[in-house]
């Protein structure tokens, strides 16, 4: 449906990193010629689309998306000491921090100089309300020790601020773009978010049981660099209660050594189970979500069904 779209989202990315001088033009050409999913200007696209209504005029809007995400994971991947992405080394590991930061400013710059053209307050402030979320949820999952109450709750609001608020954002700008109904906007926003859980779930899952080649991401990514998420939160529960929590606290806080035994411990849990089960719980909340939609098409329907099922079923 939305094809052509985004070869025009690609072509646009390609024009933008091209035209901005040859330093950016090598590390942006290298960023965006990765296996990136485009999961966000998807999902904008699809939330603006009307029949008979081109959506050439809100391309811009989706690069826009694109290029936030894409300036996340470039300060992302330094901050988390991640060594490859897309399927290839690390913006930071190719060149260096400094880079790294540098040209995800720079995207940030240019997706904010897009964004202002539309002279649209209502969707500067969806995708202001994204990099806000973002950075908050980030800064809190942070200071995440393992000590903490209530963990898997505090997870959850985690993951909402720094991933489901994007995929939030993205339907909401759609949404808001194509109709004034506000409570469709509403009904947008809550789909993207139950979808962005359930897509921070797998990605946290599949740092634990993919296949690094196919995430084009390395595993065990996330325990290394002390992230605490779902399948190691309920490692640490199962261990609080049955009282083993001592040597799994060593291991989550120690030297790489202890870190094969975490990951054991992982493995042996119900914690990658319960985190599946979490992530399909959420698909079924966006599904149903779906049944509050007002002016959805059927077409828009069907593919927002199958785009739930790949985010819960995929492999990279
Ligand atoms: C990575 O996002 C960050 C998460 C929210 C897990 P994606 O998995 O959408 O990254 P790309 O754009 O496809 O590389
Ligand atoms: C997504 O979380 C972080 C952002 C919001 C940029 P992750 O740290 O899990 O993403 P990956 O695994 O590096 O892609
Ligand atoms: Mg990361
Ligand atoms: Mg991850």
């Amino acid at each position: 449906m939305i094809e052509d779209e985004l070869a025009q989202v690609e072509q646009r990315l390609q024009q933008i990193v091209e035209t901005a001088g040859p330093e950016i033009t090598e590390v942006g050409s290298y960023i965006f010629n990765g296996t990136g999913k485009r999961m966000r200007p998807t999902l904008f696209l699809l939330a603006a689309y009307q029949p008979q209504k081109s959506l050439f005029p809100y391309i811009d809007a989706a690069v826009a998306l694109e290029l936030i995400h894409t300036a996340s994971l470039l300060h992302d991947d330094v901050i988390d000491l991640a060594s490859r992405r897309r399927g290839k080394e690390t913006v930071h590991v190719n060149w260096t921090n400094k880079i790294s930061v540098l040209t995800g400013d720079y995207l940030l710059s240019q997706a904010f100089r897009m964004l202002v053209g539309y002279r649209d307050w209502r969707l500067m402030e969806a995708v202001v309300g994204i990099v806000q979320n973002m950075t908050e949820g980030e800064i809190e999952q942070a200071f995440a020790e393992p000590a903490l109450p209530n963990l898997e709750e505090r997870y959850f609001k985690w993951i909402g601020k720094k991933s489901a608020s994007f995929f939030a954002g993205c339907c909401r700008a759609g949404s808001l773009i194509s109709s004034a109904d506000v409570e469709e906007q509403d009904n947008w926003s809550e789909f993207g978010y139950n979808l962005g859980i359930s897509f921070q779930l797998i990605d946290d899952l599949l740092d634990y049981i993919g296949e690094g080649e196919k995430i084009g991401k390395p595993v065990y990514g996330d325990l290394s660099n002390r992230v605490m998420t779902l399948p190691l939160i309920r490692t640490i529960d199962q261990a609080k209660k049955d009282g083993s929590i001592h040597r799994l606290l060593e291991g989550t806080a120690g030297s790489d050594h202890n870190l094969s035994e975490v990951v054991q411990a992982v493995l042996d849990s119900d914690g990658p189970q319960h985190t599946y089960r979490k992530a399909e719980e959420y698909i079924r909340k966006a599904e149903n979500t779906l049944n509050k939609f007002r002016h959805i098409t059927h077409d828009v329907k069907e593919v927002l069904i199958a785009l739930s099922k790949d985010v819960l079923n995929r492999k990279k």
